[in-house]
């Protein structure tokens, strides 16, 4: 079981207001008590921070904000003891434009060595006026910004699938692929257990950049295969992934996890062929909604595509990016990916969103294969629908003059005690970069620990016995002999997962009852709906 640890909102030890390393360092022991195997750091590198990180200016040196590489070593040495394993982020679809090589880039000539690093073009017009081609940006806007020249003119244009601030590079270089290969043997030799690697599906863009047909979005979403998208899951990124698991091959047991947002699955599963990625996230269950047929299909395909290849499937319900599924349950319609919630949205309801959210997070971790938990779904945190605009750090929410609110109703640091002053023990100032809403009081850490019945105790509860019985390797089949129209049963392991979908209540089978999600355990008898138990048969 992998965790999300998102360091600016995980736990701040100067009290600036943002979470960084020393702060997580002291949480540590409390973080391990949930019985996780590894910790997924999003990225803590150097980097001016346009897009939380993932705009990175210095691949090897950890940003001040967060602490220094050497504190760095120590939160490691501390998870080491702790028993946990280390993955961090990796963002080789673009740095930062304060990357140094960027900035050298800006400084040379068009056609130089520099600009070759990225993706830099003239553009159209008489005057060069208008963008290369019509690609627009994953936040909003256009892809393509025009610079000015060393010597003061207008002059090419660069790409950036993201914010102008993350220009992309050139994978047909190359030295971007040596340069790369220098990242990740500097950290496999420092010793992390594993990558994440961010926009896995997009390095590669097609020979001549041609116009895209239709919108971009993070997601290719073309159930057809032969549709081929400029940008998203160019067949050219599999050799760089290949070459990428041939130097990871050459270490102790070290994994890497793609983010490719890819679908349909069968066209996903080839990013975990076997000599490709050990891991990807499963955006196709994440997306699914809290529906027992639409449950059912997509773990079927997951297992039946991931099989194909050998590899085991992920299972995630949340992350930096997308709403807390805890809210995304409790509104009446899923909104698009990237929208987010905002003031003006229709509101979710809290307490219907979270024990459905309870009920799938034990859907989910009954699974055979790679769960991951984003920090805080622990605690059943909602997303902050509330959050005014003037907070607002999310480029999606500028590059779409608010039309999208973004993702930062995800990203609000954790509540560690109620009383913890204005940001709920995140840190002993108050000082939040994201206000905490005043519900979060509720859900703070201290508030459910070692109370019966309180989500974080499910989730302690789910992960022993996810570990008790080897639930994540285990023999998975569907049950239908316990399942109905309106109820989904699996068995792994000799544990009977089983899920209510409602409205009824239905009687529970014989067995022992191990979890439940919506009673404390000594009551027994019934499954209501929206609620899973595990049953030892
Ligand atoms: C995916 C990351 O998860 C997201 O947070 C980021 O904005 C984009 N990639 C760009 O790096
Ligand atoms: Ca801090």
């Amino acid at each position: 079981m992998i965790y999300q640890i998102y360091p600016r909102s995980f736990a701040d030890g100067n009290g600036d207001g943002i979470g960084d390393l020393v702060g997580t360092t002291a949480r540590l022991e409390s973080l391990a008590s949930l019985g996780i195997d590894a910790i997924w750091f999003s990225p803590f590198f150097k980097s001016p921070q346009k897009d939380a990180g993932y705009d990175v200016a210095d691949y090897k040196t950890i940003d001040p904000l967060f602490g220094t590489n050497e504190e760095f070593y120590d939160l490691w040495a501390k998870a080491k003891s702790l028993g946990l394993r280390i993955i961090v982020d990796v963002v080789p679809n673009h740095s930062s434009d304060q990357h140094e090589l960027f900035q050298a880039a800006l400084k040379a000539a068009p056609g130089s060595a520099e600009r070759e690093m990225y993706i830099f073009r003239d553009g159209q017009g008489a005057k060069g006026e208008i963008p290369p081609n019509n690609w627009e940006s994953v936040f909003g806007g256009n892809a393509w910004t025009r610079i000015q020249e060393p010597d003061g003119t207008l002059g090419q244009w660069y790409l950036h699938i993201f914010d102008s601030s993350q220009p992309d590079f050139n994978w047909e270089n190359p030295k971007v692929r040596e340069f790369f290969e220098g990242v990740l043997s500097f950290w496999l030799d420092k010793g992390v257990d594993g990558f994440r690697i961010d926009v896995a599906h997009g390095l590669v863009k097609q020979v001549g950049l041609p116009d895209v047909q239709g919108a971009a979005t993070h997601v290719t979403g073309e159930e057809d295969q032969a549709t081929e998208h400029p940008f998203w899951g160019q067949e050219g990124v599999h050799e760089i992934i290949r070459g990428w698991r041939e130097l990871l091959n050459k270490y102790d047991d070290r994994a890497m996890c793609a983010e490719a947002w890819v679908l349909p699955l069968s066209r996903m599963a080839k990013w975990v062929r076997p000599d490709e990625y050990h891991q990807t996230f499963n955006f196709g269950y994440l997306e699914t909604p809290w529906d027992r047929a639409a449950l059912e299909k997509v773990v079927t395909e997951s297992l039946h595509e991931f099989g194909k290849v050998g590899a085991p499937s992920t299972w995630v319900l949340s992350n930096h990016d997308t709403i807390r599924h805890t809210s995304k349950y409790g509104s009446p319609s899923i909104p698009m990916h990237g929208m987010g919630i905002g003031p003006d949205s229709e509101q979710p309801d809290e307490a219907l969103g979270l024990r459905k959210a309870r009920a799938a997070s034990a859907f989910m971790l009954g699974l055979p294969g790679g769960a991951y938990v984003y920090q805080g779904e622990e605690l059943g945190l909602p997303e902050h629908t509330m959050l005014e605009g003037k907070y607002r750090q999310d480029p999606t929410y500028f590059r779409t003059n608010g039309e999208k609110v973004g993702r930062d109703g995800c990203r609000v640091p954790l509540p560690w005690e109620a009383n913890g002053g204005a940001s709920f023990g995140f840190n002993t100032t108050g000082k939040s970069w994201l206000p905490a809403p005043e519900s979060f009081k509720r859900y703070a850490r201290d508030q459910q620990e070692g109370v019966p019945g309180s989500t974080l105790e499910l989730y302690k509860r789910l992960i022993k016995e996810r570990k008790q019985f080897h639930l994540g390797s285990g023999e998975f089949r569907f049950a239908p002999e316990y399942s109905s129209d309106s109820t989904l049963g699996y068995i792994n392991n000799g544990v009977l997962v089983l899920s209510n979908f409602g409205p009824d209540s239905v009687n529970l089978p014989a067995g022992k009852l191990l979890v439940t999600t919506q009673h404390d355990l000594t009551v027994e008898g019934v499954l209501e709906h929206d609620q899973t138990v595990w049953i030892k048969l």
